[in-house]
């Protein structure tokens, strides 16, 4: 049997209709939701990830403000620049756009950010939630986790008492998201570089994340076909100038049950999810 596809198209316009009708309802009380981007010089690459939050952000009826600094701005400069935004009551929702200049990168940029406004939801208080065992998914939660999350309700996909792998441990896919998996009751393994025989657990896992960064690191011998897992794939990579996913589809396409696509899966919900997060925090800041 040939893998079902969990595309992301379905998820994001239903996540998107439902955030257009809360934005207008939102400006017929006088407030449109206000993101701001701090962006740190010219990066190509950023400037590219800036201008699809610009548009996502218009596309649902908010506003869109870039807080563009030099690349050579000092570090105070820098922090009394984000201070004003977080004090300025006509933005929402703030983002540090990575990677910052070589003279910021001591700052502590996660907590940086008003935690009210931390749509990326890296600020230290906010991840605290997830440790304290909350499923709420109106929080301020890292958007590739909850992003993943809401796919896989989207999709019907049970979470309680199923054993999953989540390869890679990075402190914005893997550690988080296994944390929430687990909050929704989900058996959790955390694998790396030095897990030994990763194979035997993905072979034996409902449902396994991959969040490595190495184009089609996962075949079909990481999968046992009578398991019907269900594989996420996180992998944002490029193999001959193409985004490529870790998971190799056609290597897997008959051994899985359920696979998402790169591109159209994980990178999407990612970003629908920042913007959900927006209209969360404004939401919230109006209510006080
Ligand atoms: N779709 C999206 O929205 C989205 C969002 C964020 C990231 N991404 C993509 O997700 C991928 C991972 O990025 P990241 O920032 O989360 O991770 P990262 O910081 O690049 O770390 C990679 C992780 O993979 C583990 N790893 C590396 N080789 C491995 C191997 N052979 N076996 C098992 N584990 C291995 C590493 O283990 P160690 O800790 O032992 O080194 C590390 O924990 C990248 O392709 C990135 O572009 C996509």
């Amino acid at each position: 049997m040939t893998a079902k596809i969990l595309s992301a198209a379905p998820v994001v316009d239903k996540i998107k209709n439902n955030l257009i009708q809360r934005c207008a309802a939102l400006k017929t009380r006088g407030i449109t939701p206000s993101m701001c981007v701090v962006l740190v010089g010219n990066n190509p690459a950023s400037l590219s990830y800036v201008r699809n939050k610009k548009r996502m952000c218009e596309e649902i009826g908010a506003h869109f403000h870039l807080e563009h600094m030099a690349q050579d701005i000092s570090p105070d400069d820098f922090l009394k620049r984000v201070q004003n935004l977080n004090q300025d009551p006509s933005i929402h929702g703030i983002i540090i756009q990575l990677p910052v200049a070589e003279q910021l990168k001591h700052l502590n940029l996660p907590n940086l950010i008003d935690p009210s406004k931390d749509i990326d939801g890296f600020h230290g208080l906010n991840t605290q939630k997830l440790y304290s065992g909350s499923r709420d998914l109106s929080l301020l939660l890292p958007c590739t986790p909850k992003g993943i999350i809401n796919l896989l309700h989207f999709y019907g996909v049970e979470l309680k008492g199923k054993n999953i792998v989540v390869i890679g441990r990075s402190l914005i896919v893997g550690k988080p998201l296994s944390m929430l998996l687990s909050n929704f009751d989900a058996t959790v393994v955390l694998a790396h570089s030095q897990t030994k025989d990763l194979k035997q657990l993905t072979k034996e896992a409902d449902i396994v994340v991959s969040a490595i960064g190495k184009t089609h690191f996962l075949d079909q011998s990481y999968f046992n076909p009578s398991k019907h897992t269900i594989v996420v794939d996180v992998g944002m990579n490029t193999l001959d100038g193409k985004l490529t996913g870790d998971v190799n589809q056609n290597s897997v396409k008959d051994s899985v049950g359920a696979m998402t696509p790169v591109p159209g899966g994980v990178g999407p919900m990612t970003v629908i999810t920042l913007i959900e997060n927006l209209i969360f925090a404004t939401e919230k800041q109006i209510k006080g």
